[in-house]
């Protein structure tokens, strides 16, 4: 009979480690012109929830889209990555997964499953929920940050590496070629890669994923000055800052940017920084690059990895793309 086994999980990122983090990404950010933030910090555990509200509004069509293809393809996908092994990179909530996890236990092979996040608290609920409902399943979460930690994910078996939700779009070019080399690095021989990918479409409705009705998109985009409020000490007043979400046609990508609504100073008191804002100046907290087959397959290929399958939804905005380490 198959028992529940308790999630085993390993924490690489200490809050002293983070603070530090923080406070290098929001003195090199906010000195420079012009202004960023780095992404990764919007999911504190109130931003992990903000994001799954995300997901259910009927605005964000991807959720839905990769949820249609891996209810379609989930089996295909078992069958041919054979794994018995999931590495789930920015797993959050790690809903979606189930579907993933029910067809590699149909096809017999599954063992563990590895939630890979920077949210300790997303990863804390999401492992224990998965160790809950798969009696006999290991889950082996790592908190730690995919830009930095990535060598530790363990190893042996057969492994799928899965990055859902669009998360690659959120990187930068130079740095999503750097991504896709490090996890190919990491992958053995008859490992797979299993990417979701937004494809680019009617940049109204595109708009519209990002910049909802019901505002959770722009209360999630400004959590990112909240988490430098608790984190730094910083000053920054939510109310004066307005969400901007945007289409770049030549980049093919959505900027969010937080607009300052007035000219404001605002204190980072525990790294000693002043900050002057101009009224409606904007400053990027986030890209969401969409995607076309030909150039995200040359990326794959550009690192070492092989095309096993190019999974559309019905009505080709999102796709799986599943690829192998020769
Ligand atoms: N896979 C889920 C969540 C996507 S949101 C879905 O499809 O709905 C992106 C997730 O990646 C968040 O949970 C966030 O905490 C995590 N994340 C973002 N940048 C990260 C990084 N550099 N290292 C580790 N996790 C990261
Ligand atoms: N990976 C998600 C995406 O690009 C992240 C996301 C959704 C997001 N909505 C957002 C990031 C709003 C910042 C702001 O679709």
């Amino acid at each position: 009979m198959s028992t529940f086994v308790a999630p085993v999980i390993d924490v690489y990122l200490h809050p002293e480690d983070l603070q530090r983090a923080l406070a290098q990404d929001a003195l090199e950010g906010l000195s420079a012109t012009p202004k960023v933030l780095p992404p990764k910090w919007f999911y504190d555990a109130q931003g992990s929830e903000l994001f799954d509200k995300i997901t259910r509004l009927p605005e964000y069509y991807p959720t839905e889209a990769e949820r249609s293809i891996l209810a379609e393809q989930a089996d295909a996908i078992a069958d041919l990555s054979d794994a018995d092994t999931l590495v789930e990179l920015g797993a959050g909530s790690a809903d979606k997964t189930r579907v993933l996890l029910d067809s590699l236990r149909a096809h017999g092979s599954l063992e563990r499953y590895v939630p890979f996040d920077v949210s300790e608290s997303a990863l804390i609920s999401a492992s224990k929920m998965i160790a809950d409902s798969y009696p006999g399943l290991t889950v082996h979460g790592v908190v730690g940050d995919f830009d930095r930690h990535l060598d530790v994910i363990p190893s042996g078996g057969t492994r799928m590496i899965a990055l859902l939700g669009g998360t690659i779009g959120n990187y930068q070019p130079v740095d999503r070629t750097r991504l896709l080399e490090r996890i190919s690095a990491q992958m053995h021989s008859h490992d797979t890669f299993l990417l979701g990918v937004d494809l680019v479409k009617d940049p109204a409705r595109l708009v519209r994923a990002y910049d909802d009705e019901s505002g959770v998109t722009a209360a999630f985009n400004k959590n990112v000055l909240a988490v430098l409020n608790r984190g730094l000490g910083a000053s920054f007043d939510l109310d004066r800052f307005e969400h901007v979400a945007r289409w770049d046609p030549v980049n093919e990508w959505i900027e969010m940017r937080l607009r300052s609504i007035e000219q404001q100073r605002v204190t980072v008191r525990d790294i000693g920084l002043t900050v002057d804002f101009a009224e409606n100046e904007e400053m990027r907290t986030e890209i969401s690059a969409k995607f076309r087959r030909n150039g995200i397959c040359t990326e794959l290929a550009t690192a070492g990895l092989e095309l096993l399958a190019w999974l559309p939804d019905t009505a080709d905005d999102y796709a799986l793309v599943l690829s192998r380490k020769p």
